[in-house]
């Protein structure tokens, strides 16, 4: 980045995303403990050296003192991070609210609620006011730290009136917004009340990015369809003015999980898990306990396979690891008392005395200990009902280098489109067909598998997080560039 002065130094890259990739504990009046979370976003931008990267976003935690606030903004800007603070009304209406409680299950084809389709649209409509202030809240604190030179990018859809909000403080701030989450096609995106303003404030953006094609063909369709606005193959324009709009598959840090297998406490683990499964093949689901992920239909799944194979009942155990998440949300509390009747039923009506069929745990595992349950799995199940691209099928392929496990995908998550051809591809939905696959990966014969492997690690080892990061900012600083000069002539 060149300044005006024609001094080059490094682009600073404002990351807006909902949370921080922190969580903050508090321990005194003013005093916070901060642990850095290393999820897909963090390990993609700690990679990438060409940027600056600075966070902005939500730490989780209710701060209502200015004393707590400013501790915690020193804190958080030891790690490049600055907080929005958000209060517990806002949380409640925006994020458990309109973002988990309307826009999540709809992008992911589970429709609205009924409640609120049916009922007044009361509560719908404070949950959408609720949801632009706090989109305001975070365009203030981004305009606040903004240099001129720097790029934005906003990530998911807690925030698509950001677009929108940042353009209007200035219009010549480059601005990417980029979608974790399928969109939906125009059918669906439809039945939202609010699915104009949405599509519009989104559209402020220069560059619009998603996981897969055919999400961003569902966008450009519901912006024609919806808007009436002009759909090119570069992306969607109004009155003369351009918005890009593309692809771009995330990947993940996978130099850090074929590494890590290397650590002596990884390998003490794998022994462990070795000798406590030995003569069992180990199967493995690790999700967010959340209704898209489909567990309570990849456990039926299980057990119908169980019931059709009787011989496996004492060869074969599922682990699986339900990570709690959105807690305050009614939908997710009914599927974690769901999930937890079948685990029981099933275990009841499977399991010996000294043996059960299904481990589940309700909570999350250190990096180290998933690492090494990869390492150990003989069939991983990745059957999410709807997924936008699903890292737990990367991850798995990346430390699976010495087995070569067999990987069930579900066909509606992104990923099916990058590693539909190594892994065994169902529907979800369809329990009989899941079952069939159980049956399929745990006889499949090593050559099978090693063929299927060997696609599968390549593609996760060249398409990686970094490089994603790397493309879409570019893309974003090549659009801007285009754009000026098309202004120009
Ligand atoms: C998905 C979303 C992310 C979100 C994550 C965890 O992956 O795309 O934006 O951060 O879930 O959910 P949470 O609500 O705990 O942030």
């Amino acid at each position: 980045w060149e300044r005006p002065d024609g001094r080059h130094i490094r682009q600073r890259l404002l990351v807006v995303a909902n949370r921080l990739p922190v969580s903050a504990v508090r321990r005194g009046e003013d005093s916070w403990s901060l642990e850095i979370s290393a999820g897909g976003l963090v390990s993609a931008l700690l990679g990438v050296k060409e940027f600056e990267a600075r966070w902005i976003g939500w730490a989780g935690v209710n701060v209502p003192d200015e004393v707590g606030q400013k501790a915690l903004s020193r804190a958080l800007a030891e790690k490049r991070c600055i907080p929005v603070f958000l209060d517990e009304e806002i949380v409640h209406q925006y994020y458990n609210g309109y973002c988990n409680n309307i826009l999540w299950p709809l992008f992911h084809y589970l429709g609205l609620p009924q409640e609120d389709r049916l009922a007044t649209t009361r509560s719908f409509q404070s949950q959408f006011t609720a949801y632009k202030k706090a989109n305001k809240m975070f365009a203030d604190v981004v305009n606040t730290n903004y240099e001129e030179g720097d790029v934005v990018w906003c990530h998911d859809y807690h925030l698509m009136y950001l677009p929108k909000y940042l353009k209007k403080y200035n219009n010549k701030m480059k601005v990417g917004w980029f979608l974790h989450t399928p969109f939906p096609s125009s059918e669906i995106h439809r039945t939202l009340p609010s699915r104009s303003k949405l599509l519009r404030a989104v559209l402020h953006a220069d560059l619009v990015g998603f996981h897969t094609y055919d999400y961003a063909r569902h966008f450009v369709s519901a912006c024609t369809r919806i808007l009436g606005l002009e759909g090119t193959p570069e992306g969607v324009e109004d009155q003369g003015r351009l918005t890009r709009v593309a692809a771009f598959p995330i990947g993940i840090d996978s130099e850090r999980f074929i590494h890590a297998l290397e650590a002596p406490q990884v390998q003490e683990r794998i022994k462990e898990l070795k000798e406590r499964f030995s003569g069992r093949k180990v199967m493995l689901g690790v999700d967010r306990l959340d209704m898209i992920k489909g567990i309570p239909q990849k456990i039926l799944a299980f057990e119908k396979f169980l019931e059709e194979n009787p011989s496996w009942c004492d060869k074969v155990v599922l682990l699986q690891i339900a990570v709690p998440t959105r807690t305050d949300v009614p939908e997710y509390q009914k599927l974690t008392s769901q999930v937890h009747e079948i685990v029981g039923r099933i275990n009841g009506r499977f399991g010996t005395l000294t043996a059960v069929p299904i481990h589940h745990l309700d909570r999350s595992l250190d990096f180290h200990a998933l690492c090494a349950l990869y390492a150990v799995t003989d069939v991983a199940l990745v059957t999410s009902l709807r997924d936008g691209m699903n890292l737990v099928s990367y991850e798995f392929v990346a430390c699976q280098d010495s087995k070569r496990g067999v990987l069930i995908l579900s066909e509606f998550a992104g990923a099916a489109q990058s590693l539909g051809a190594g892994a065994i591809l169902v529907n979800p939905w369809n329990i009989t067909e899941v079952a069939a696959a159980i049956d399929q990966a745990l006889n499949m014969s090593h050559e099978e598998r090693e063929k299927r492997h060997r696609h599968n690690f390549e593609h996760v080892t060249t398409h990686t997080a970094q490089q994603w990061a790397e493309f879409f900012v570019s893309e974003l600083n090549d659009t801007v560039i285009e754009a000026q000069q098309r202004t120009r002539k």
